[in-house]
């Protein structure tokens, strides 16, 4: 069973509980690493302990905020995260094929539930093409 951690803000809130259930209905096994509540919180929180656990466990995920970009920001300050943040397929698509994405950003703000869960398939199912000169750029990335 593929694991997928998923963590948002308060502005996320609804959005991870929409991707959860789905995720969960197509065999995913989904850890929710918050927010537990709509209160208001930090994003950069839950981005911190999401990414710890994909950088442990080797796994792909998802972070929501309003926007996406605060909490994508947060994540891309993390040693080995290459969070994308997206508002379309074929972005999410390229992000793997290319930048061999470990985390998508969402912004709950900005994308709908449809749109947000088509990007979230297109990213879980698109596999990094292994191509040599994205191999050389992301090792220029973490250089
Ligand atoms: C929260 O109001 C909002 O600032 C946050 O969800 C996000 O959009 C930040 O980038």
């Amino acid at each position: 069973m593929q694991r997928i951690h998923l963590a948002s803000d308060h502005a996320g809130f609804d959005l991870k509980a929409t991707l959860a259930q789905h995720l969960t209905g197509l065999g995913y096994e989904v850890i929710d690493d918050g927010a537990y509540s709509k209160d208001s919180c930090d994003y950069p929180v839950f981005a911190h302990k999401l990414c710890e656990a994909v950088e442990r466990e080797n796994c792909p995920g998802i972070l929501i905020c309003g926007t996406g970009i605060g909490i994508s920001i947060a994540a891309n300050k993390v040693k080995g995260i290459r969070c994308a943040l997206c508002g379309d397929v074929f972005s999410a698509k390229a992000t793997r094929e290319h930048n061999d994405a470990n985390i998508l950003a969402l912004g709950a703000r900005v994308t709908g539930p449809g749109l947000a869960l088509e990007i979230v398939k297109a990213f879980l199912e698109t596999p990094f093409s292994n191509d040599e000169r994205h191999i050389r750029r992301i090792k220029q990335i973490e250089d």
